[in-house]
Order: C-alpha cells, then structure tokens, then sequence
C-alpha cells in the first residue's frame, strides 16, 4: 500500500473510535479520586495544575490569546491561564466534547462533572482563599471566547479566521496528540501542526501519557494511544520546531493504576516556538 494512504488509514481509524468516545465515562476515570484526589500532592490531578499553575507564573508567558488544543470535555488546564490571557479559546474535535464545556460556560444544568474543587484548588495555589472559587469561575466564563472544532491531523488545525493573523500567544495542549495518533510519525506532524497555530515566540504547555497503549473512554471504548518515552517527546518537539525550556515527569502510583489505561507516567513540558 502506498505509504500516504497508509497514513490516511492510521488517522481515519483513530476519527472512528472517538464516535464512541463517551464524555462522562471519561471524565469519571480520570478526573474524580484517586486520579483527582485534592487531599494528596501525589494524585495526578494536583500534579497537573501545580505544573500548569507554575508555567502560568514564571513571568515569560504573556499576551492575549491562550489556545487550548483538544480541551475534550475538561477546564481544568485552563484555570491557570485564564488568569493570566484576556481571551482563551477552547478547540476539541468532537460535538460531545464542545457541548459539555459549552453547559458549564453557560452555568446549565446537566455538567457531568463538578469542577468547584478544581477551581478551589487552584485559588489556593494562587494565594487566594479556597472561598474565591466563584470569582475564578466567572473569570473563566468571561475570559473563553469560544469552543471550536480542531483536528491535529490537518495542516490547519483550526478553520481560517479563528485566530488572528499573528496566530495564538500561547497554546496548551492535554493529552490530546499521543491518544490521536496511531504513530510516532503522526504524533510528530501532529505536534508541527499546533505550531503553526502560535505567533514566533509563544509558548507551549504540553502535558501527555507516558508508555501508554491504550485507555477506556467509556465502558467498551478502548482507544489506541502510541505509546511515548521522554527522549521521544523531546526529539518529536525539536523535529517539529519547537525549543524546550523544561520537562518534567511523574511516574504513577501503583494505586493510581485504575484499571481505565495503561499509562506509566506523565510528562509536562514547556517550550516556545522559536
Ligand atoms: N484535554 C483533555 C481531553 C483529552 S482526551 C484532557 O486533558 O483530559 C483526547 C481528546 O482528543 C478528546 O477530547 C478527543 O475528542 C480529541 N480528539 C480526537 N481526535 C482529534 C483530532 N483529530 N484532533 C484534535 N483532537 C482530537
Ligand atoms: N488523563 C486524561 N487522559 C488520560 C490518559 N489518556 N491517560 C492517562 N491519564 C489521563
């Protein structure tokens, strides 16, 4: 078979299995306890927003326009940012997805998640008192300008128009590009495709699974993920024009290991596009 049209397939077969990828099944395995327990420094969840809550606050992230590349039916890789970007852009490929994120936006009943310990968590690693969760929330609420679709596969992730011309100041991105690639050669084009997304000198927050194959996005949804060491972010990252500044890894607790995927660990790395 000719090797575009093998590549075609790869990512044709990915688009199918995320038909059935079911919002609050996966939002239950990966974002309620243990994987989000809020009284452990060691649970996943807390890892994530103390990377994120740093990266936001180094002072060498600034600008307008925060993207967020493949939201899924998750906020919590925003609620730093939101403090720090006037607009953030919520982008996901599937409606299920937009949908979810759009009821919480418009505060609606039916959220299949209560995001409240999230955003309390957040306020306190910010120095604010858990009590300021509301007034973080309607921060967030003010500053998402929209929730669009994105397909990492494309040369143009976003439709024209979307961004301004310049592109995007900083982009995060959740494990999205590993659990949509059938390969590392997918994962790398994917990657060099959010870049054309961020202006020259913006930055990027990744956050992904390491030594994953595959995770449950609902009782009998098994999604294929390539599986990902270290050396091979930081060579896909480098490939696809990017510069890290840093990268960082948690390895999972046994009892973190839930039955929902066979991830080993998780890195978080930023780097900027220059
Ligand atoms: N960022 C969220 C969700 C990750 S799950 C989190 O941190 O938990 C992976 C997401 O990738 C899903 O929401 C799925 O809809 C999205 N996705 C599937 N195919 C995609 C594609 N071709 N381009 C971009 N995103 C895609
Ligand atoms: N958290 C969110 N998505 C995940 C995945 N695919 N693997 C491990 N942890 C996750």
């Amino acid at each position: 078979m000719m090797e575009q049209k093998k590549k075609e397939n790869g990512v044709a077969a990915m688009a199918v299995c995320y038909e059935k990828f079911d919002p609050a099944a996966y939002l239950q395995y990966n974002y309620t306890p243990p994987r989000a327990d809020f009284a452990r420094k060691d649970s996943i969840v807390p890892w994530k927003l103390a990377c994120l809550h740093r990266a936001f606050t180094e002072g060498d992230v600034r600008g307008e326009l925060l993207v967020d590349v493949g939201s899924g039916p998750t906020l919590y890789q925003v609620l730093s940012g939101c403090e720090v970007f006037r607009k953030v852009l919520l982008t996901d490929f599937l409606d299920v997805n937009r949908q979810e994120l759009k009821r919480w936006l418009r505060d609606e009943e039916g959220c299949n998640l209560d995001w409240t310990p999230y955003l309390q968590h957040v306020c306190k690693l910010e120095g604010r008192r858990p009590s300021d969760w509301t007034e973080k929330a309607a921060q967030l609420r003010r500053v998402v300008i929209d929730v669009v679709p994105v397909d990492v596969h494309c040369s143009q992730p976003l439709a024209p128009d979307v961004l301004p011309p310049s592109g995007a100041d900083c982009l995060v991105s959740c494990f999205c590009l590993e659990s949509v690639s059938p390969d590392l050669p997918t994962f790398t084009r994917a990657l060099g495709h959010t870049r054309k997304l961020l202006r020259p000198g913006g930055h990027l927050m990744l956050i992904g699974a390491l030594g994953e194959s595959y995770y449950f996005a609902g009782p009998d949804v098994r999604i294929p993920v390539v599986p990902l060491d270290e050396a091979q972010v930081c060579a896909s990252l480098k490939e696809s024009g990017y510069t890290l500044i840093r990268l960082e890894v948690y390895t999972l607790p046994p009892d973190m290991r839930v039955g929902v995927d066979d991830v080993t660990g998780v890195f978080f790395l930023k780097a900027v596009n220059q």
